[in-house]
């Protein structure tokens, strides 16, 4: 053990674990691919006011989570919260959405900071693989994002995971909703936190967790009610294009969500196995973000689906993914003159794309045959004096135990044979 711990809220990512890792990312990533969308890195850290303008002065993200900076220059910087308001800016900056091919469709897939207290699901550092439609007012652009999100978890081998559904209307129908649920909060018993939040953010009450706060709800006017004709007619297209795909949701009118930037469609996936931690991924339509922060008026919808909860969600679900093999081949070599020969073997194995590794250190042949079957490798090559003498290397199936010599100039070709 070293002097050092990962420090509060963070863990690392080791083998064998992090194989599953790698691979949730590859799933959520590929349908989003098939479907068009590029990939964009953006850096780790940004403007502290890009975060505090998009995401929102009042969230519980920009108040109390990020992680801030002043650098030797004084410019005040975060460690990036989340991802949607850092590939924007990135899009705008590109001027990508005056090329003129909008919706500008882009995926991402990286790490994320939020000072939370850590629990299980919950961590200081995390990642996400997002996706985000720039740029077009379609409902089909949100349904085929989420569409997308569904069909990743589905291909994972999820099953337990619910779609809860929304929408928060626009500039239009919200700020009337805003006022008649101020009116109606303004009648209950809150304490003073809450009564603040009324004023700045209403909506953020309605997400509430606590049974004093929750109880008192149950008659606070919904937004559903008060959605203007054009929002509703959005909101049900997007939902009948769920059902005609054969994606089920739950209608949630008191989902808000935690950022404030969404506008009209607005969703989260939650699963049944992972505690209070539930939500596996989130997203919605942010049509004002742009303008929020200094860009043109760009309607836009997108989602993140956490890595961590997608891989606590298949431990919940005892999913085993069928991960590639680490090593097809282990090679064990006896002697001086075999560890060279089994090396250029080796060499040659892998730029034939065949994955091999080697028991270096000059470890002792019990050893060896110990780190080949540990490697899950489908064969052991080993090699001694008399092998090479005779030109062979002896090629053990390690499942069965058979064993056979293969010409050491054959080597690439039988073991390729024999994996295929
Ligand atoms: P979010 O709901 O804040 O949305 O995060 C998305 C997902 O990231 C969550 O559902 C959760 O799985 C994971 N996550 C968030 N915080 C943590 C944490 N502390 N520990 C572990 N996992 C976490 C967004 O970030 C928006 N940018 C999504 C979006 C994209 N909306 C539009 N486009």
């Amino acid at each position: 053990m070293s002097a050092f711990q990962a420090p509060k809220g963070t863990y690392d990512l080791l083998p064998p674990d992090s194989a599953t890792y790698l691979a949730v990312r590859e799933a959520i990533a590929a349908p989003v691919r098939r479907a068009g969308y590029g990939y964009v890195e953006t850096p780790g850290f940004e403007n502290v006011e890009l975060f505090s303008r998009g995401v929102g002065e009042s969230t519980d993200i920009v108040t109390k989570e990020m992680f801030t900076l002043t650098t030797k220059g004084g410019t005040e910087l975060a460690l990036r919260p989340e991802g949607t308001a850092s590939v924007l800016r990135a899009a705008l900056q590109a001027n990508l959405h005056k090329a003129g091919n909008l919706p500008v469709k882009l995926w991402y897939s990286g790490s994320y900071y939020r000072y939370e207290r850590p629990q299980a699901g919950r961590y200081r550092h995390f990642s996400q693989v997002g996706a985000e439609a720039i740029g077009a007012e379609d409902p089909l652009l949100d349904a085929e994002l989420i569409i997308l999100a569904s069909d990743a978890y589905r291909a994972l081998g999820l099953r337990d995971f619910r779609l809860l559904l929304n929408s928060l209307g626009d500039r239009e129908c919200r700020p009337a909703y805003r006022t008649a649920l101020q009116d109606f909060l303004r009648g209950l018993d809150l304490d003073e936190d809450t009564r603040r939040r009324i004023d700045i953010n209403p909506l953020r009450v309605l997400d509430d967790k606590r049974e004093s706060v929750q109880s008192q709800l149950a008659g606070a006017p919904l937004i559903a009610d008060h959605l203007c004709e054009a929002c509703k007619a959005y909101h049900e297209q997007v939902r009948e294009l769920l059902t005609a795909a054969g994606v089920a949701y739950e209608d949630d009118p008191k989902l808000v969500r935690g950022l404030d930037y969404y506008t009209r469609t607005t969703f989260e996936f939650v699963h049944d196995g992972l505690g209070s931690q539930s939500a596996v991924g989130g997203g919605g339509r942010y049509d004002g973000l742009s303008e929020m922060i200094g860009g043109p008026s760009l309607p836009s919808v997108g989602w993140a689906l956490g890595v961590d909860r997608t891989v606590l969600a298949l431990q919940a679900e005892g999913v085993e993914l069928a991960l590639p093999a680490a090593t097809d081949v282990y090679a064990v070599p006896l002697g001086e003159e075999a560890r060279r020969a089994l090396f250029t073997a080796v060499t040659a194995l892998r730029r034939a794309g065949v994955a091999a590794d080697f028991a270096f250190g000059g470890k002792g042949m019990k050893n060896a045959m110990k780190s080949a079957n540990r490697s899950g490798a489908r064969f052991a090559l080993v090699a001694g004096e008399r092998d090479l003498a005779e030109g062979v290397a002896q090629l053990k199936d390690l499942a069965t135990g058979e064993q056979g010599p293969v010409p050491l100039e054959e080597i690439v070709t039988t073991v390729k044979e024999r994996l295929a």
